[in-house]
């Protein structure tokens, strides 16, 4: 499951993701719709309102079906502060929502809204626009045939699982710590080293409660195989060096994760680290070369 993790766009025409893993690959009219729905985002402007999109029964359903498995999923796994988040975000369970039906109500709580991705984004503008308050989100549903998993980001990851994030001034907090230190440069150096550190706490970070790991990143959150998984994944201690150094998937489950003892203990380590983040850090903190990264991890069950 990807965001920021590569260097290369989707174009209209659409790549799947890692494509020969998608479960949409091969069929094609899965492929026409979401080749659909990516090529309304070509040229979009960030900040400019989403498209309205007339969802198929077949994909409210697919969103039921999820939100519905992943609703129990949460129980036992997630930790309190998601939880308290997860009580406010305007997330309906029914329906697919459109962005501005989430985003307009994200917006009174924490000044975030939606803008519109066609699929992978460039790192400069995805943690860029957290600065001012955007979170690039698609628009498309998952593959009905792995309803449970996704290589890719799709609506659900990005509305149910960051749109919970988005919904607690906390989270949001972190969010624009992000893009504000992201901002500040330019290299692609840089900024590959901000969207690995964003890699593991807001999309895959856990947080250890009374010792227990839970989940806390919007990826982990949205997953219900990562959900069922995640404990049994190597979670190492926060550290920088060793997160800088950890090859990761872009696709299929994470090996390895990185904990904080708390949600504060998160704040301060991504504070501590973004707030003077500029060209020199990497070589300040004598971090060493960053790891590779793009290999295919353990496939979805
Ligand atoms: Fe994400």
């Amino acid at each position: 499951m990807t965001d920021s993790m590569t260097q290369t766009p989707l174009t209209a025409t659409g790549q799947l993701g890692c494509a020969e893993e998608h479960p949409g690959f091969s069929d094609p009219l899965y492929r026409r719709r979401r080749d659909a729905i990516v090529a309304l985002a070509v040229g979009h402007a960030v900040g400019a309102p989403s498209p309205h999109i007339s969802y198929s029964g077949a994909e409210h359903a697919t969103w039921r079906s999820v939100h519905s498995s992943l609703t129990g999923a949460w129980q036992g796994r997630v930790c309190r502060a998601v939880e308290e988040a997860r009580g406010r975000a305007p997330i309906p369970d029914d329906h697919v929502p459109q962005h501005a039906e989430v985003g307009d109500r994200l917006y009174e709580l924490t000044g975030f809204r939606f803008t519109l991705a066609g699929g992978i984004v460039p790192n400069e503008r995805f943690l860029g626009a957290m600065a001012e308050g955007y979170f690039h989100a698609v628009q498309y549903v998952r593959h009905p045939r792995l309803p449970l998993y996704t290589p890719e980001p799709d609506v659900l990851h990005d509305v149910f699982g960051h749109g919970t994030h988005l919904a607690d001034p906390g989270f949001a907090d972190l969010y624009r710590a992000v893009g504000r230190a992201a901002a500040r440069v330019s290299s692609p150096d840089a900024l590959d080293l901000i969207s690995r550190v964003y890699w593991f706490s807001l999309e895959y970070g856990v947080v250890r409660e009374s010792g227990v790991p839970k989940a806390c990143g919007a990826a982990l959150l949205s997953s219900y195989g990562e959900l069922r998984r995640f404990q049994q994944a190597d979670i190492r201690p926060w550290d920088i060096s060793d997160l800088v150094t950890c090859p990761y998937p872009v696709a299929g489950y994470q090996p390895v994760l990185f904990s904080t003892d708390s949600t504060d203990h998160l704040a301060d380590a991504l504070h501590g680290f973004l707030d003077d983040f500029d060209e020199d850090t990497r070589d300040r903190l004598r971090l060493p070369p960053l790891a590779a990264r793009g290999f295919m991890g353990r496939p979805a069950d």
